[in-house]
């Protein structure tokens, strides 16, 4: 179907599903093992109803906000994900160029599958770019990969924490896989084992032994903002707060890793009031990914505290279905959306947005 056919962010997702190679679409879509948490993740956002004030005038709506540090037109980044190539032959360059035409960040993978400097090549003017980083047993690449980042221009070092060793993602493992990780293997040495599908093929080198012990060290080799990838409950924003961490990322990896770990939206509805109890709500930055696919969503998330959100699979299938106009498209649609849903809850602004926009009774730990 042609491009304008895509309406929303899921017409992307059935069209990525019929044109993209199995192992490809296997890699994207899975989830660990019963796909419990992959399902929650969207639904969950389901549980939340808005309470809409009316007689406000809403004539103008501003999308745009910071996130550590950076200006951007809206509140919603590019997710790291790996292998780019398995859904377009370029990779995430593509997502790189379109991020540019809407001023999103976007936050580079390790394991992309162009070289960092590819994506960083890509950017364009003053478009902000974040690392992923899969912490190697090797300290030492580690430190170079850091240090590289910083010295080409990235504003924060994500540090995936969820994934000490690779969930089971029985899709990806039963289709095996070809091929798509020497790209990787390229730029991250490491043993690759192929009888594995291509999660666990291209992610051997992570080091299984961080802790927080470890913190301090990647303090010491950049200035870039330390931010934990991947944390799921609240002691565990506490604790990131005393070791002076100053964003968190509330995430499940997509439904990736453990299944049946809840949705980032559900954490966060349990983390901020806690926050707020304890008066360290403006200590930390709070970020959610995971089944973001709607403006709503954002701005539910947004209304229970978060500072942005991350979206990672619409945008992988926009790409693999349509290069770049379709990633430009799909970003367009979430900037409609958002309007739109802005003026009926009668908000202007994303400082605006606060807990009195939404109803969580339906959430299971309320
Ligand atoms: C990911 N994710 C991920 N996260 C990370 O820290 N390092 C990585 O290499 C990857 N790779 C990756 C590949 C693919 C194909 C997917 C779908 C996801 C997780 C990602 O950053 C994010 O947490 C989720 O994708 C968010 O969920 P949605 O938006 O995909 O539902």
């Amino acid at each position: 179907p042609p491009l304008g056919k895509c309406f929303n962010l899921h017409d992307f997702e059935s069209v990525a599903r019929q044109v993209m190679r199995r192992g490809a679409w296997a890699y994207y879509s899975s989830g660990a093992d019963d796909e419990i948490t992959l399902r929650e993740n969207h639904s969950a956002y389901h549980k939340i109803w808005f309470r809409p004030r009316i007689l406000v005038d809403v004539e103008q709506v501003d999308s745009s906000t910071s996130m550590l540090g950076s200006k951007c037109e809206v509140p919603f980044y590019v997710t790291a994900t790996a292998l780019g190539k398995l859904g377009h032959l370029e990779g995430e360059v593509v997502l790189t160029r379109a991020a540019s035409r809407h001023g999103v960040i976007q936050m580079i993978p390790t394991l992309g599958s162009c070289s960092f400097d590819e994506i960083v090549d890509a950017k364009r003017g003053d478009q902000v770019q974040w690392l992923q980083l899969y912490v190697n047993q090797d300290r030492e690449i580690t430190k170079r990969i850091v240090q590289h980042a910083e010295k080409r221009g990235c504003k924060g070092l994500f540090v995936t924490v969820d994934a000490p060793q690779l969930g089971r993602r029985e899709k990806d493992i039963r289709t095996r896989f070809e091929g798509a990780a020497s790209d990787v293997q390229k730029n991250n040495p490491g043993a690759i084992d192929r009888s594995q599908g291509a999660a666990r093929a291209i992610s051997t080198f992570i080091d299984p032994s961080l802790s927080w012990k470890d913190i301090p060290y990647f303090k010491s080799i950049t200035k870039m903002p330390i931010v934990l990838k991947g944390v799921q409950r609240v002691e565990d924003v506490l604790t990131a707060i005393e070791h002076g961490i100053p964003a968190v990322v509330l995430s499940n990896h997509g439904g990736r890793q453990l299944d049946t770990a809840p949705s980032a939206i559900e954490i966060l509805a349990d983390v901020m009031p806690e926050l707020r109890r304890r008066g360290l709500q403006d200590k930390i930055e709070v970020y959610v990914d995971g089944g973001v696919r709607r403006a709503t969503d954002i701005i539910k998330a947004l209304c229970l505290g978060a500072k942005g959100v991350g979206i990672g699979r619409p945008f992988l299938y926009a790409m693999s279905a349509y290069g770049e106009p379709g990633v430009v498209h799909a970003m367009q649609l979430l900037k409609d959306e958002f309007e739109v849903a802005m003026r009926l809850i009668g908000a202007r602004s994303v400082g605006e947005l606060g807990p009195e926009f939404v109803d969580v009774r339906g959430l299971s730990m309320h």
